[in-house]
């Protein structure tokens, strides 16, 4: 897809991976409009980018949910292009941690992570297939391919995530709709709480390799070990979920 000319919403977009897309969308001449849920994080782009939209929201909330895209519909008729990038992971242990237990927030992890992708693509469909070069981009993980057990809710909606993914690239072939998929890999990001990603890949290098592949048209896009275990065999899958899960 051409980066630039659009008209990108990018939820989970204050912070982190989304933020890196937001940059490089803007750089490349989009427009973009962020959301998520503190207000701090959204106003802090906007101070950098004054053309930069926001729109506060818990896309937990179904209610919310729809009333982004209402917003959206009258404010921002000519978007393009979603970006389903906000997400959390909660680790837990299932037997041993009290945080087992928390319904609500295996719920909160859930409607983040696999509710809100597949509520908002299906509110958004409509408006996106009259646009020219629609995208629907979809942020999964490398953990979709392999969960990492300390993890294992979040593991599983990204899987979900991925599955979704592929039928929805599937049904809207003819729709003019493209459907991504960027498969990050552990980013220095501060995804589960700060500190708990700073061996990862650091967030530019990242985030120009993925763009840069998204530009030139790649529809699964992974990077460093993602891209080895988006590509691997069942058995090397196999040995990779016992390696990170000793
Ligand atoms: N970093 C990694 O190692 C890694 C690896 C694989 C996949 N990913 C995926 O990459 C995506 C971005 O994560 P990140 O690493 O950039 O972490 P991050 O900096 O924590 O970003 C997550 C973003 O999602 C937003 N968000 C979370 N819950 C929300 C809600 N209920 N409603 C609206 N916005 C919400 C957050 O904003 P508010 O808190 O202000 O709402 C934040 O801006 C996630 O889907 C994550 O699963 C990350």
């Amino acid at each position: 897809m051409n980066l630039a000319g659009n008209t990108v919403l990018i939820t989970g977009g204050g912070s982190g991976i989304g933020w890196a897309m937001a940059e490089r969308f803007l750089k490349a001449g989009s427009d973009v409009i962020i959301c998520g849920r503190r207000v701090e994080k959204l106003q802090e782009a906007q101070q950098q980018y004054p053309h930069l939209r926001t729109h506060a929201c818990d896309l937990a909330d179904e209610a919310d949910r729809v009333a982004l895209f209402e917003w959206v519909k009258r404010e921002v008729p000519q978007l393009n292009v979603l970006v389903n990038n906000a997400g959390i992971q909660r680790r837990m242990h299932l037997a041993n941690d009290e945080h087992a237990q928390d319904w609500s927030g295996h719920r909160q992890e859930i409607a983040t992570n696999f509710d809100a992708p597949i509520h908002l693509a299906t509110l958004f469909i409509p408006l996106l297939r009259e646009q020219p070069n629609a995208a629907i981009i979809n942020v999964s993980s490398g953990l979709a391919f392999a969960p990492a057990a300390f993890a294992p809710v979040y593991s599983a909606t990204k899987a979900a995530l991925h599955s979704f993914t592929l039928s929805l690239r599937h049904q809207l072939a003819q729709t003019g709709i493209q459907v991504i998929e960027i498969v990050p890999p552990a980013v220095n990001t501060d995804l589960g709480g700060a500190g708990l990603h700073t061996w990862g890949a650091p967030l530019n290098d990242f985030a120009d390799s993925i763009m840069q592949r998204v530009a030139a048209g790649e529809l699964e896009v992974g990077y460093g070990t993602s891209e080895t275990r988006r590509n691997a065999s069942r058995q090397e899958l196999d040995e990779f979920f016992n390696q990170m899960n000793k």
